[in-house]
């Protein structure tokens, strides 16, 4: 379909809202701005959960990528301290990873638990080269262009006392480092080759323009620095297309406007039109400076993890 039609087809669908870039950028502000509250509570019921287990892998992947850089002698370039006001002198090789469009900072959250204390390469049983690795430690920076979103996302991550029952005993765990800048991933405050990888979970399709966003991006990570990102997608296989549309296409904006937002939760499941294909996606992010892109399917695809590294300048 020529790209004027595509475009027109969505408006139709989605209706005046979103019938121009800006629009539909403060549209979708408002949007998450009115569904921060309840975001983390719906995306729980609303997925099952699965959308943990797919922050999981794409977590494992970035870990695995900073590991490797580390042991390169390549990721931890300039002191994230400098950068981002810690004064802990010990942390100078410490990876400074973003998480774009962070939302309420389930990303940070998980990623900090996950890959300081858990086996960066995943379960005990899958036995491969990082099944006994650990990071250190770990710096982030969340950005988002919601105030409301970013507000939940503070509470959640200074409330995080991480205290866990061992053997009856309580154990507190390491605060996390954690800066969260409210910006627009069209024009990031940030500089040039800041971050040692980075996350961005389920925001493609809501972005104006998705490959002035990958620039953008790209632009702050160093040579060598992965990039993970994670999207809903569409299962191919009949049955489960057909299972998956009405779940999506019925069920979501009903349960969603139940309990939370009728407007928010019809647009959620129709943004799917607006998710580039996996050609389109792996092209913008070669254009953008990538390479190595590989995208794997998750969940009959209705979920998929694309993975990019930035190249070396
Ligand atoms: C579906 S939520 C995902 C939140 C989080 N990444 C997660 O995995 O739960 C999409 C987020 O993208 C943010 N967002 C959308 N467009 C943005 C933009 N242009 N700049 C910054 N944030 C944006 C929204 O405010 C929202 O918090």
């Amino acid at each position: 379909m020529k790209e004027k039609e595509k475009e027109k087809d969505k408006n139709k669908t989605l209706g005046e809202a979103l019938a121009s870039p800006e629009k539909k950028q403060a549209f979708v502000m408002e949007m998450f701005n009115r569904i921060a509250k309840r975001y983390d509570l719906m995306n729980t019921i609303l997925t099952f959960g699965l959308d943990r287990r797919w922050r999981k892998k794409a977590l494992r992947a970035l870990g695995q990528s900073l590991v490797l850089n580390q042991s390169l002698n390549q990721a931890p370039g300039k002191s994230s301290s400098e950068d981002y006001g810690d004064t802990n002198k010990n942390k100078t090789k410490t990876p400074v990873v973003a998480d774009f469009a962070c939302g309420t900072s389930d990303f940070i959250i998980n990623g900090d638990f996950i890959l300081r204390n858990k086996k960066v390469g995943g379960r005990s049983s899958e036995k491969n080269k990082f099944s006994d690795i650990s990071l250190e430690g770990l710096n982030f920076v969340g950005v988002d262009f919601s105030k409301n979103m970013l507000e939940i996302a503070k509470t959640r991550i200074e409330k995080r006392a991480w205290k866990k029952k061992r053997g009856g005993e309580t154990k507190q765990q390491p605060k996390i480092n954690a800066d969260l800048i409210c910006a627009d991933l069209l024009k990031l405050p940030i500089a040039n080759k800041s971050f040692d990888g980075a996350v961005m979970g389920f925001a493609l399709r809501n972005l104006t323009d998705i490959d002035a966003a990958l620039v953008e991006i790209g632009r702050t990570l160093k040579s060598g620095a992965i990039l993970c990102l994670l999207e809903v997608g569409i299962p191919k296989k009949h049955i489960i297309k057909f299972l998956h549309r009405l779940y999506f296409g019925q069920v979501v904006p009903l349960i969603g406007g139940m309990l939370s937002d009728k407007k928010a939760y019809k647009y959620l499941p129709q943004s799917v039109e607006f998710l580039p294909t996996e050609e389109e996606l792996k092209a913008g992010l070669e254009r953008a400076g990538f390479f190595n892109v590989m995208t794997r399917p998750m969940t009959f695809n209705s979920g998929t993890l694309t993975t990019a590294i930035m190249q070396k300048t």
